[in-house]
Parts: C-alpha cells; sequence; structure tokens
C-alpha cells in the first residue's frame, strides 16, 4: 500500500472497512436471538455479561484506535474507560471482573449506540485517509488486531452465555442446534505417526495476521511421537466415569484430584445424571449425551487424568503444531445452529477434526517462545503478561468464527477451567 497506487490504495482501505463492518456486526448477530435480561448476565467471576462484551469491544477500538489516531475526539463516554477496561493497567483502573453483572447502565440500548458511535467514527478514520499518513501501516495493524480481538469475544460470548443459561433450570435454548451428519459409530482410534527431529514452529513473519504469542518462529526438538486421529468421545469419557475415574487418586495430578474434590467434579462441565441416563445441557437445550461427540468441557486436569487412565498423554504444543502445519485450516467452527461439536463416525482418514468442534489441551505451560517480547505501551499487556500457570490448547472450536484459527494459535487457560469448548486428542511416544 502506497500513496503512488491510489488504485491499490483504495482497494485496500475498502476490504478493510468491509471487514471491519463484518466482524462487528456479526458480534451484534449473536446477540440477536437475546433479550436485553439475558445480555445482562453474570454466572460466574470468569465469565461476562454479553452486554459487556458488546462493550468491551467497542472500548477497544475506541482506546487503542481511536484515541491513537483522533486524540481531538472526546471519548462516547468517559466512565466507558473504568467500566469496559478489561486488564490493560497501562490505561487505568478497572471495575472488578467478578462483579460485571452489577453494571446495569449503560443499559443495552445504549451499549448498541456506543457501538455506532465508535463503528461510525472509525469509518471515518479509515475512509479519510488515515491508512495512507505516515501511520498508516500501523493503523491497519492495530484494526487488524482489534477485529481479531472481537472475535475472541465472540467466543467468549457463546461460552460465558452457556454457562448463565446452564444455571437456569428451564434450561433455556439460544437457537436450535444442527446434529451433524448421521452415520456408523465412531472405530476406537489409530494413531498417525511421526518421526522425531528438529522441527519448527511459531508463526512466519509476513505470513498474515497472528497475536505476538505465535512468535517468533524457532527451532525444537521432537521426539518420536504418534498422535491419535480423531479427539476423544463422549462415550470414551464415559467409560473413563464408570470406571472410577473420578475416585482413583492414582489417574490424578495433586492440582487435579483437589480441584475435583472441591468442585465435586464427577463429569464433565455441563454433564447430569438423570432416570439413569446422562443428560447435557446444550445452547440447543438439554439433550442426552451422544457417545459418538467430541467429549468437551473438561478441565486440562481432567484430560490429563483420561489421558492416563488410557495409557497416553497429552500431545505437547509443538507435536501439535507440526502433525497440523501442513494441513488446511478446515472444520466445525462456528456458525448459526452449529454451537456444539458434531458426532465423529467409523474409521478416521489421517488427522481428523484437527481444527474446530473443540479446543486440545496440550501438556505445555502457555509459556514465551525463544526471542519474544511483546509490544511496547499497554497494547503489549494483550497477551505477553499471562504467560505463568495457564496451558495451552489448540485447534479452534465450534464456537471460534470461521477463519479465525491458524495452526500456530495458542490459546490459554488455567488448568481448572472448563467452560470453553475444550476437549482431548491423546498422544503416545513411540518407541
Ligand atoms: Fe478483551
Amino acid at each position: 500500500m502506497t500513496p503512488s497506487d491510489p488504485g491499490a490504495t483504495t482497494a485496500c482501505e475498502a476490504a478493510l472497512v468491509r471487514r471491519y463492518a463484518a466482524v462487528r456486526a456479526a458480534t451484534v448477530a449473536l446477540a440477536a436471538p437475546l433479550s436485553p435480561e439475558d445480555c445482562a448476565l453474570q454466572s460466574m467471576p470468569d465469565a461476562s455479561p454479553v452486554r459487556w462484551h458488546l462493550a468491551h469491544t467497542t472500548w477497544f477500538f475506541e482506546t487503542f484506535v481511536l484515541r491513537e489516531w483522533r486524540p481531538e475526539r472526546p471519548p462516547f463516554d468517559p466512565s466507558h474507560e473504568y467500566l469496559f477496561n478489561s486488564y490493560y493497567n497501562g490505561i487505568g483502573a478497572q471495575f472488578p471482573r467478578p462483579r460485571r453483572g452489577m453494571i446495569s447502565r449503560p443499559g443495552l440500548e445504549e451499549v448498541l449506540r456506543y457501538r455506532e458511535q465508535v463503528d461510525a467514527d472509525l469509518a471515518e478514520l479509515l475512509e479519510g485517509g488515515a491508512l495512507e499518513g505516515p501511520r498508516g501501516e500501523e493503523l491497519a495493524a492495530r484494526v487488524e488486531l482489534g477485529l481479531q480481538h472481537e472475535q475472541q469475544h465472540q467466543e467468549l460470548v457463546l461460552t460465558d452465555l452457556k454457562h448463565a443459561f446452564s444455571e437456569n433450570p428451564l434450561h433455556p435454548v439460544y437457537r436450535p442446534l444442527e446434529r451433524g451428519a448421521a452415520g456408523p459409530a465412531p472405530a476406537p482410534t489409530s494413531f498417525e505417526p511421526f518421526e522425531g527431529g528438529e522441527a519448527w514452529i511459531g508463526a512466519r513473519e509476513g505470513s498474515g495476521f497472528h497475536f505476538d504469542n505465535e512468535g517468533p518462529r524457532h527451532r525444537v526438538h521432537l521426539e518420536a511421537f504418534e498422535l491419535a486421529r480423531r479427539p476423544v468421545t463422549c462415550g470414551e469419557y464415559l467409560a473413563f466415569v464408570e470406571d472410577d475415574g473420578y475416585r482413583r487418586p492414582e489417574l490424578w495430578l495433586s492440582d487435579g484430584w483437589d480441584a475435583a474434590r472441591e468442585h465435586g467434579w464427577q463429569a464433565p462441565l455441563y454433564w447430569s445424571h438423570q432416570d439413569d441416563r446422562w443428560w447435557q445441557y446444550t445452547l440447543g437445550g438439554l439433550r442426552p449425551v451422544d457417545p459418538a461427540e467430541p467429549v468437551t468441557h473438561v478441565s486440562y486436569y481432567e484430560a490429563d487424568a483420561f489421558a492416563r487412565w488410557a495409557d497416553a498423554r497429552l500431545p505437547g504444543e509443538a507435536e501439535w503444531e507440526h502433525a497440523a502445519s501442513e494441513r488446511p485450516v478446515e472444520g466445525h467452527f462456528a456458525r448459526p445452529g452449529g454451537e456444539h461439536p458434531f458426532p465423529l463416525h467409523g474409521e478416521a482418514h489421517g488427522l481428523e477434526r484437527l481444527f474446530g468442534d473443540v479446543w486440545e489441551w496440550t501438556a505445555s505451560d502457555y509459556a514465551p517462545y525463544p526471542r519474544y517480547r511483546p509490544a511496547e505501551g499497554a497494547i503489549g499487556e494483550y497477551n505477553g503478561k499471562f504467560m505463568c500457570n495457564q496451558r495451552v490448547l489448540r485447534g479452534g472450536s465450534c464456537a471460534t468464527p470461521e477463519g479465525h484459527a491458524r495452526a500456530t494459535y495458542r490459546n490459554f487457560f488455567y488448568p481448572h477451567m472448563r467452560w470453553q469448548f475444550s476437549g482431548i486428542r491423546l498422544a503416545r511416544w513411540l518407541r
């Protein structure tokens, strides 16, 4: 994009403006089936009200784009900085996360007006020549970061809403869900072998958008291993449950054993046992557990205990990425009516469902790659400061927006967390 090539500049601008509008509209569309009361719910400290997500993603653009590129523009409402700043200490103090459900004002209509105003100001900025200015490339990159951030929150809208709805004894339906294609029951999993040796992981510079935590690209050494050709199913997980998996200390990490006792875990989140049958709450309401579906809403501790019970282990993130790097990023990502994993069928041919359906826990600490440096300023708080005590998940889920995931993508959560669509893929050493 250079000023000497006005045609290309216009095309670039137009593409970014279109993409901005589409991603922002997708967030509002997620809230369309919801009432203002639904949008206000906060069911636990880790989850936020839908209305808060709608406002926070807007605050992100207002703070990290408009304030920097249009410093003369007054904020839409000065109180939003305190209410809708998530965790950027470099910007200022924040309203406590566990109490976001208390923010009944601004209401939904006001938050939607906030979105419209910021969207109009952003469009004016992008179409007004700022992309051709001296910081044009930086502006385009910052807007793209805001859009990728917005897509992360689109996933959180679904997972936070699911957690809130699961507390309602009426088992609310967010929208009716597709069941996936019918087919034969999944066969026992087979494993795909990989030779050991040197491998390269991490995002290549210049290869398109990636978060800073995905780089720099670097060498790793892998021992020979094999990776399950498909994720673990609910049927397999049920066998672990029925084999007293939750009551056998030899299967559990010490922290996991304590967490399971403390929270009374006896099955994945959203599972319940009634009338001699296992049920699960989904965004399509309550339904029987389908043994053919990939198991989801398990913590790292449960994934790890299951793997030990199955005489296997969880893959390292470098193994996962090495296996995924040459494969197309295709799978069951979020779409209306698809907000639940689809069942598996028959024999797996090659590595199935690496992308989409469920995030796959890895055994890897969420740690900086060699030579990693966060960006300067408050925006540098985006990823780097969370690199402590969390585990990496890979592959995206049925709640991840299409086009958002990639082989190098590193999601991260604390090992006890299970409200994301988190699942299990097994690995084993090869001798
Ligand atoms: Fe955020």
